[in-house]
């Protein structure tokens, strides 16, 4: 058992002890540097072996990193300070906090490229050394281009000291400099070293992809949990050998470092073949030509870094021929007059009902389609407001490092607003919306004449905060709304005011003649929505018409089964007992009762005549006898 807990002990000890043994001292926790990210293939030297590097493992100082092509490789610090790889880059990693001794390499690129970052709050003053030159105090960020003899350095934010380290009498470079923020310097290319206002389009072009993203601090995400490291393996001559050719400040360390290495035939014959390209590692492969002992002095590198009018009764005998010759026409006049007059009243009531209601849904509905449009205009505007403040508030901070190296319009809420309403305008191609200046920087945003009168309004102070109404366009009229643009904020004018304030990037994509001589103020143009008012409108005609149909239907069927009803339940009962009454005034006293059913007025009126007839025949009884 106990033996198993030896073992088990070992092998959790064994990452700690493989390969990291090139420092004497052990880092502090602020000189470790954390892999963040990588995107293709990087290797690291340390001591006596490489491996790869992986999301999340430690860089200690004195690390070899090596980058392939179409590497980005992102090295976060405790204290947020930030390294960034490019493609085939070859660099020594020394905590860029660390102070650096004077005169020797700290954080060393060899060639390749580097972005160091580091924080400007509070400010953290960092160095760092490429061939022959040290970049030192330095603040903000700085990227760097390392090709053979040839260096670009652009100093993206802040500034950083240049000291030329190159021996004293070759290739001048420079004296001691400062690299202003958005300075570019050239050193190399056979040409004297030239610092230019801006880094050249070459360079801008050539920059790793990742540069120009503003990405996220991520050191909390791996602080935790340390990712071991894979693929441990020897490294051979071809893989260290631009190091130990490097300059002799740099290469000097490696002496010390990779002595043991000087054992294997095969480094030792390479190491001997190029020796006079490395001096110093001729007392380690030929001992026997120093008699006395040699001490090499190691090197510490170091660096930073959703009505019913029954008046019409057959009453006396005189009229008896009349009324039999009369019956059958009577009968239906009689209930045709009823019938009429009826029909007459209900139609009167009918149409003055269509019309009070017609009117009343017209009215209604023009007054939601008005509002509708209106509404249509104030979520437009809304929108552009919104597309504007989200560009402003999280893109723009998103393109700041890539606003340095070219001009985004993406980055302008004036653009984003009216390119996020084009492509609505694929879709809804009668609605519109444009930022109407007499003087824009992008000459699409140039007033109209009908616009520009907008605009005028708004500065001779006839309209104050919003103007609508409608215009005739080829597509129909279109109401329109519009509120001004005015400079409220200083900051506007930074692009705005003068060819010389502005970004020299800007001033390449738009050009010097437009857009400048803006005051602050100054209503320069106006937000101006159009919604066609078409739309709404044929939709509440069209409802119209629906409503108005359906109402004409109903009340023809309500009349057609009023008029059944009115025969049924009146005119049919009132003509028979009518005609019972003539008959019975006619002498004909046997004819038989009417039954009516029901309780109403007209069995009354037929029980009143039944009574009549049998008055009538006990009367004629009484006569006759
Ligand atoms: C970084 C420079 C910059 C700043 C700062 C800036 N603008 Fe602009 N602005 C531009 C550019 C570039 C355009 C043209 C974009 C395009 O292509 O549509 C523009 C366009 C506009 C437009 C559309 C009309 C036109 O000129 O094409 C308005 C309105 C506008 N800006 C207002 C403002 C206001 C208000 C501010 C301040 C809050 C401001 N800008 C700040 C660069 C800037």
């Amino acid at each position: 058992m106990l033996k198993w807990v030896i073992v088990l002990a070992l092998l959790g000890a064994a990452p700690l002890v493989g390969g990291v043994t090139p420092t004497r001292n052990a880092p502090s926790a602020g000189q470790v540097g954390i892999v963040t990210i990588l995107e293709g293939r990087a290797t690291v030297i340390r001591g006596l072996s490489q491996y790869d590097a992986l999301e999340g493992i430690r860089l200690l100082p004195n690390d070899l990193v090596r980058t392939d092509a179409g590497t980005f490789v992102r090295v976060e610090y405790a204290d947020q300070t930030w390294l960034e790889l490019g493609p085939e880059t070859l660099l020594q990693l020394n905590h860029p906090a660390q102070k650096r001794p004077a005169n020797r390499p700290g954080l060393y690129l060899l060639s390749g490229w580097l972005k160091l970052e580091c924080k400007s709050d509070p400010p953290a003053s960092r160095s760092l050394a490429v061939k022959d030159l040290d970049v030192a105090d330095l603040s903000g960020a700085v990227v760097l281009h390392a090709t053979g003899a040839d260096l670009a350095i652009f100093a993206e934010r802040g500034t950083a000291r240049l000291i030329n380290r190159g021996k004293r009498g070759a290739a001048p470079m420079m004296a001691p400099m400062t690299l202003n923020e958005g300075e570019f310097l050239i050193v190399g290319q056979g040409k004297p070293a030239s610092v230019q206002r801006r880094p050249t389009a070459d360079f801008v072009a050539a920059l790793p992809r990742g540069y120009l993203d503003t990405l996220p601090y991520r050191y909390s995400r791996f602080e935790a949990r340390a990712a071991t490291q894979r693929n441990q393996r020897a490294f051979s001559y071809a893989d260290v050998e631009p190091w130990i050719n490097a300059e002799a400040p740099v290469r000097r360390q490696f002496v010390v470092l990779w002595r043991r290495k000087a054992a294997e035939p095969a480094f030792r014959d390479s190491l001997d073949h190029d020796l006079a390209m490395h001096p110093e590692w001729d007392p380690v492969l030929h001992p026997e030509k120093y008699e006395e002992k040699y001490e090499i002095s190691a090197p510490t590198p170091t660096g930073r870094a959703g009505a019913q009018p029954l008046s019409r009764a057959p009453t006396t005998a005189c009229v008896r021929e009349h009324v039999r010759a009369d019956r059958p026409q009577q009968l239906t006049g009689y209930n045709l007059k009823l019938l009429f007059k009826f029909n007459l009243v209900f139609i009167l009531l009918f149409l003055l009902g269509i019309a009070a209601s017609g009117y009343m849904s017209w009215e209604l509905l023009q007054k939601n389609a008005r509002e509708e449009v209106a509404e249509n205009a104030r979520l437009m505007m809304s929108v552009a407001v919104a597309v504007r403040s989200y560009t402003n508030q999280q893109i723009k901070p998103l393109l700041k490092t890539q606003m340095i190296y070219s001009f985004l319009p993406q980055s302008v809420p004036a653009f984003s607003a009216t390119e996020v309403l084009n492509e609505l305008r694929k879709k809804y191609p009668d609605y519109g919306y444009k930022e109407a200046l007499l003087n824009p920087t992008n000459p699409r945003d140039r007033a109209v004449e009908w616009e520009a009168d907008i605009v005028s309004r708004f500065r001779n102070g006839q309209a104050e905060k919003e103007q609508y109404g409608v215009r005739a366009t080829p597509a129909g009229s279109s109401l329109f709304f519009a509120r001004p643009l005015t400079i409220t904020d200083p900051a506007c004018l930074q692009c705005h005011s003068t060819v010389e304030a502005a970004p020299k990037p800007m001033v390449d994509v738009y050009g010097p003649a437009n857009g400048f001589g803006w005051k602050f103020n100054e209503t320069v143009g106006a937000q101006v929505v159009s919604v066609p008012t078409e739309v709404a409108f044929a939709r509440a005609q069209k409802a119209f018409v629906t409503f108005m149909t359906s109402l004409v239907v109903v009340l023809v069927v309500i009349g057609l089964i009023l008029n059944v009803l009115l025969w049924w339940m009146f005119i049919r009962p009132v003509s028979q007992i009518s005609s019972l009454a003539d008959r019975i005034s006619l002498g004909e006293l046997e004819a038989p009762d009417i039954q009516v059913r029901g309780r109403d007025e007209i069995r009354t009126l037929a029980e009143s005549l039944a009574r009549l007839r049998k008055s009538l025949a006990q009367a004629m009884q009484l006569l006759d006898t």
